[in-house]
């Protein structure tokens, strides 16, 4: 989702919509902007769509003004649509707010606010909190900065807010809580952005709002920045040095690059609103509207290409040992070219980044023709797929630019975790340690990533002694064996050395006769139930001479006393290594690609999404 606001001397509505525009490559389904004209009247205006549909939607409407907000937003739950667009105002139509995260206490604020009478328009969270401001507001008969104060310390769960009011056309309050904001400073004007991309080309000082703190941007005084127990924080002015371009890579050479290093963010809005902030319950709103679908399902049948069926293998993994069902990985394109056996009690997941996929959108019809249930896990909101598919579950990672897939294989990875968490729940088949155990490893992912993410140097200075190999093989064992296929994968897509991601144990049933000098192997030989074997396979490697690069979990010394190269990642629950032991592979692939000079971002032959058999 993405925040503009503007507040100055000059006509808001071109800065906000162009602002809205600089916002579109992050993704969205529906725009909205709300502006205080001279009057005094606060005009709101929103559509579903692109922000071109709301340009048209205001072509004969009143959009002037000199103080205003915009959104984009990116449905979480339901149908994106006009209602549920921000911004949202209050019943009295004094106050408009939008707002990017989720309030997980909404439902006692709702029925705190329908028992003094005030009715709601949208199911939104969003509405909630700016008619409990508005209550505040009037009830306290205090300021707006007051009143916003006051109900984010009464808030649980993830903001960026903003919010305007009627009765004061000087002033935009904003706050943040996990999700970011930025304040641009101008002369006599002041902008507000979800990032730096709307407000690069008007000013250069800009001031990062840290967690729980809330600002007063009033375009006749000075930023004030306050947190939320009321202490004035000192303003720090940075310094935007980057143009647009930079500023959509974030800096980064590359979009892969900054896709990988996106990966503790996408993580974060994957399980946002999906996992309580304790970590005691996950809720998937597709899941729980099918509930008895998944909890009569004969089979789960996964049908996906690339890396997306990688993620399905490893669903595989998740959904046998967690729930007991009897699950099948499909090549979609192999799938819808047999005859094969589908149940109408089956459930077939259509796992898809791009949602538009030939193959798998043909398989999805197959299945749903045989009358079995299809749920879908995209990342593009409102894809073919998505519209394809009976239920679904968005994985929430934003726009993933590079054609090697990184962010979106950790976010459907992110996705089948919850998936089978709720499910083995739902059965009784999970015991409450484990599940907490498991849903406390994805709310602490993020930073365990960034701990991955800190040794891209030395992943780098391992890459540049293997730039020049001409085979690599992958090895791991349970669910770490598809992360073993996916880092071959990324390897051949844009570095084209060819690799082979092989189980660790079956090597030997063939695969070791490739084994010398010049065939680098990589081991995913983290902690867990199959490491003893995993150990066992590596001395193999050793003894042919073959140069071993191990990815172990932090502290293990007895893997990397024997391999050549070691890689560490921290601990966490098992079924989620992946979304951690994939993090090096990625980095390895790109770094050894950058220095073959490889197009990274848009390698040969390959397409990000292949609409064609
Ligand atoms: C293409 C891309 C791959 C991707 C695959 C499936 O081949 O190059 O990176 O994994 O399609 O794409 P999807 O959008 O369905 O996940």
């Amino acid at each position: 989702c993405g925040i503009v606001g503007y507040v100055g001397s000059k006509d808001a509505y071109p800065i906000l919509i162009k602002g809205l525009h600089r916002l579109e490559y992050r993704g969205y389904d529906s725009a909205g902007i709300a502006l205080i004209n001279p009057a005094g009247k606060l005009n709101v205006y929103k559509s579903k769509g692109k922000v071109t549909e709301l340009e048209h939607f205001v072509e004969d409407k009143d959009i002037s003004g000199t103080i205003g907000i915009a959104h984009t937003r990116w449905a979480t739950h339901g149908e994106p649509n006009d209602v549920n667009a921000h911004p949202h105002y209050s019943e009295n139509g004094s106050i408009a707010l939008i707002h990017n995260g989720i309030i997980e206490n909404y439902g006692v604020l709702k029925a705190m606010l329908a028992e003094k009478g005030y009715t709601f328009r949208s199911e939104t969270d969003t509405e909630v909190l700016v008619q409990f401001i508005e209550y505040l507001h009037t009830e306290n008969r205090c300021t707006l900065f007051e009143a916003v104060q006051a109900a984010l310390n009464q808030v649980i769960g993830a903001y960026a807010i903003a919010v305007l009011d009627r009765t004061n056309n000087d002033e935009i309050i904003a706050a943040r809580k996990s999700s970011p904001l930025v304040v641009g400073i101008g002369e006599g004007e002041y902008f507000l952005a979800s990032d730096a991309t709307p407000i690069v080309e008007y000013v250069k000082d800009v001031v990062y709002l840290n967690d729980g703190e809330i600002a007063v941007i009033n375009r006749h005084k000075p930023l004030k920045v306050v947190n939320l127990n009321n202490i004035e924080s000192k303003i720090d002015i940075r310094k935007l040095e980057m143009n647009i371009s930079e500023l959509e890579k974030g800096g980064y050479p590359h979009f892969m690059l900054k896709e990988i290093f996106e990966q503790p963010r996408t993580i974060t809005d994957c399980i946002r609103g999906r996992i309580n902030v304790k970590g005691t319950n996950v809720v998937l709103s597709g899941i729980l509207d099918n509930k008895e679908r998944f909890l009569n399902a004969r089979r789960i049948i996964f049908v996906a290409c690339g890396t997306s069926w990688h993620a399905g293998l490893i669903g595989e993994y998740l959904f046998e040992d967690l729930c007991g069902i009897e699950v099948k990985v499909e090549y979609a394109s192999e799938f819808r070219y047999r005859n094969p056996v589908i149940h109408s009690d089956d459930v077939v997941i259509a796992i898809s980044q791009s949602g538009e996929t030939a193959d798998t959108l043909a398989a999805i019809e197959l299945a749903k023709s045989k009358g079995a249930f299809v749920y879908g896990i995209c990342n593009v909101v409102g894809s073919s797929i998505a519209r394809a598919t009976h239920s679904g579950t968005y994985i929430h990672v934003g726009p993933e630019i590079g054609v090697a897939s990184t962010k979106a294989f950790t976010g459907q990875v992110t996705v089948l975790v919850m998936m089978a968490m709720m499910l083995a729940k739902m059965k009784g088949l999970i015991d409450e340690e484990k599940y907490r155990e498991v849903l406390r490893g994805l709310i602490a992912m993020p930073d365990n990533i960034k701990e991955v993410l800190d040794q891209h140097e030395h992943i780098q200075s391992v890459a540049s002694i293997f730039t020049y190999a001409r085979n690599f093989l992958y090895l791991g064992r349970g669910c770490n064996y598809p992360t073993a296929m996916e880092g071959a994968l990324k390897l051949k897509e844009i570095s084209y050395i060819h690799a082979e991601g092989c189980p660790a144990a079956e090597m030997k049933h063939g695969t070791i006769a490739l084994i010398d000098q010049e065939m680098p192997t990589i081991v995913i030989a983290t902690n867990g139930s199959v490491y003893e074997k995993t150990i066992s396979n590596i001395q193999e490697i050793k003894a042919r001479g073959g140069k071993v690069i191990v990815v172990v979990t932090e502290g293990d010394c007895i893997v990397a006393e024997m391999a050549d190269y070691c890689i560490w990642i921290p601990k966490t629950a098992e079924c989620i290594t992946p979304l951690l032991s994939s993090i090096p592979l990625q980095l390895f692939a790109y770094y050894i690609a950058v220095n073959k000079g490889r197009n990274v971002d848009q390698p040969r032959n390959l397409a990000k999404s292949v609409t064609v058999e």
